[in-house]
């Protein structure tokens, strides 16, 4: 039995860190940088604002952010997995005029007196969190007045609609072997689990409005494989 702790996730993410990029390429044929670049396209970033890529992973959102900050704006990069983080600097190296900055810290322990951000993206850590309601919540916490949010994901279909039933074929028959290949198996089949447990579309409005965000938009990707949460404080 697996607990969505931040503990247990975090060693989910430091055993996966190094095929990480691989297998998103692999297992999604280099669709999730579309997806990415549609998520940061529409939260719309401007030169000189201050951004949040939280639960950033290797990086890739906090790379595409950087670009449309420039030349005064800046982006960090937060994750609580010191693997993947260390990827994700590895790969800043390479990266000409980088406004950003990376922070190994717990989504929960961040102090809102230490964040003030324009806006916030999150891709595919929405989900990963144990509480998604309180993710939300510090979202709002350390985001200024206006901010936007944007988050990316899986999309918790309606059981047995096609959507759900192909999400299903495919984790099992396609991530679930392939990763098992270099011994993954046990971190990937995690995937069906967290998209059961994460709240549906109308469930997430919900709790933003809740939450006090307004402004709230929701659209699927993919043929509804994927979705993106569009947020505002
Ligand atoms: C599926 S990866 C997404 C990485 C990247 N954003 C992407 O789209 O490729 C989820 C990331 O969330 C991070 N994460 C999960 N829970 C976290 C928490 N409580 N605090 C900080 N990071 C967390 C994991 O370490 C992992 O790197």
């Amino acid at each position: 039995m697996f607990f969505r702790t931040s503990k247990n996730v975090k060693n989910i993410f430091n055993n996966v860190s190094y095929k990480y990029d691989f297998l998103n390429d692999l297992l999604s044929l280099g669709l999730h940088n579309l997806w990415k670049r549609e998520l940061v396209s529409l939260a719309n970033p401007r030169a000189g604002e201050n951004w949040g890529d939280l639960c950033c992973g290797t990086g890739d959102i906090s790379f595409i952010i950087n670009k449309k900050v420039l030349p005064n704006g800046r982006v960090i990069g937060i994750d609580n997995a010191e693997s993947i983080l260390d990827i994700a600097k590895k790969k800043s190296e390479n990266v000409k005029n980088n406004s950003i900055i990376w922070h190994q810290e717990d989504i929960f322990n961040i102090k809102k007196e230490d964040y003030r951000f324009d806006g916030i993206c999150m891709s595919y850590g929405l989900r990963n969190l144990n509480n998604v309601y309180k993710g939300l919540t510090k979202v709002y916490e350390i985001l200024k007045e206006d901010g936007k949010a944007a988050f990316l994901d899986f999309n918790h279909a309606k059981e047995k609609s096609l959507t759900d039933k192909f999400q299903k074929l495919y984790l099992r028959n396609i991530v679930v072997p392939i990763s098992s290949i270099f011994k993954l198996s046990k971190e990937y089949s995690y995937i069906e689990k967290s998209i059961e447990d994460f709240p549906c579309g109308e469930e997430l409005i919900k709790i933003s409005n809740k939450i006090g965000f307004k402004k709230i938009q929701f659209k699927t990707l993919f043929f509804g494989q994927m979705c993106i949460l569009l947020i505002q404080k």
